[in-house]
């Protein structure tokens, strides 16, 4: 079968990290003898400098007619020095979640033994860590109405909305993930003080009636990011809204060592879309310098989630391990590092070109 894939690279380090996670899945094409057809689309400010919408409308069709969706990154700082600007990249951003409906955010964080030195944090913390989160990705503050100053501009407001269907709908998705996991959901929220974390508590507990063998609890998003510090590895899946899966996951990225090394899936009825987290990264755009492992082992979770290919994505998750332990990485990780962006793709693909098809198959789980 040949599987459409609308690549969208973006701006900032965006381009430079896609084209290598594009190389990457050429490789695994020819290793696997499989098809993928890869159409570009415009996003963010590179289609703003083209079109003036930083999503227009011929992306939004590419999406929705591709079987996945491989995107980069969005922002450009000739824009975030502009405060009055009517239009922003990130909006694009915004709109094309909303627009395709992703509304589940999964952020898997992970520590790798090669790299257990490069973490800021002790060893003996980082040790183990292996846990996901499902972020609300399309509600919340993000979204809520009414949002704007007022009249005599002496005040801001934004407003934080939620309905049970959002909640349900990735709760639902988090206790299924658990399941085949280490059967933990942590809800991260506020419910101490917030209406809208009392209908998520409310929620998510009757909908863990139906896993019974998921253990399920409560943690103030205070002391969630005091734990992702402290015990990393207490957790295993967890579930939070908007805006605090977006500050916890940044947090939580200092774990593995770098942000260049976390992959993200926004998943939809519709639509699944893969991304780096690492945003645009203005200032080392263009230098050959960005680490590509994020956009890498977003193509590697794309696989496995949208194109039904898990032992594809396994291979490149063990070349990516390859090249941490053999120091094929890029400055963020490695200072003293004479390897860039492209070396670091080139290596993950010449080692899935090296695999003889026959132990391809035979499959290596890791
Ligand atoms: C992210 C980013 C975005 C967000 C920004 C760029 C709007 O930080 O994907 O985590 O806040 O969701
Ligand atoms: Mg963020």
């Amino acid at each position: 079968m040949n599987r459409k894939i609308a690549v969208l690279p973006g701006d900032g380090i965006g381009p430079e990290v896609i084209d290598e996670a594009v190389k990457v899945l050429k490789s695994i094409a020819s290793a696997y003898d499989q098809k993928f057809s890869f159409e570009y689309g415009l996003v963010g400010a590179a289609a703003m400098d083209k079109t003036g919408d930083p999503f227009p409308l011929e992306t939004e069709n590419l999406c929705k007619k591709s079987h996945a969706i491989l995107f980069g990154a969005i922002g450009d700082p000739k824009y975030d020095n502009n405060p009055a600007a009517k239009v922003r990249p990130e909006q694009g951003l915004l709109r094309m979640r909303s627009t395709l409906g992703l509304f589940a955010n999964v952020r898997p964080i992970k520590s790798y033994p090669p790299l257990f030195d490069k973490s800021p944090l002790k060893n003996d913390r980082i040790k183990n860590v292996d846990f996901v989160v499902y972020r609300e990705l399309t509600g919340g503050i993000y979204f809520g109405e009414p949002r704007g100053r007022t009249e005599d501009d002496q005040r801001a407001y934004d407003t934080c909305v939620y309905s049970r269907e959002e909640i349900a709908r990735i709760a639902v998705m988090a206790f299924e993930a658990a399941q085949n996991r280490k059967g933990k959901v942590t809800l991260v929220d506020k419910a101490n003080v917030l209406a809208t974390s009392r209908l998520w508590r409310e929620e998510v507990k009757k909908i863990s009636k139906e896993y019974p063998e998921v253990n399920l609890e409560f943690m103030f998003v205070d002391n969630a990011a005091m734990k992702v510090i402290t015990q990393p590895s207490h957790f295993d899946v967890v579930l939070t809204e908007n805006m605090f899966g977006d500050i916890l996951t940044d947090e939580a990225s200092v774990i593995a060592g770098s942000l260049g090394l976390l992959p993200s899936a926004s998943i939809g009825h519709h639509s699944k879309l893969f991304e780096p987290i690492h945003g645009s990264y203005p200032e080392v755009a263009g230098l050959n310098k960005a680490n590509p492992l994020a956009a890498i082992l977003s193509a590697a979770f794309m696989l496995e989630l949208a194109l039904d290919a898990p032992g594809e994505a396994n291979l490149i998750r063990e070349a990516v391990v390859k090249s941490m332990s053999e120091g094929i990485v890029t400055e963020d990780i490695d200072p003293g590092s004479k390897h860039g962006t492209s070396d670091v793709g080139d290596f993950i693909s010449g080692y899935i070109a090296s695999k003889n098809v026959d132990e391809l198959t035979s499959g290596t789980i890791i």
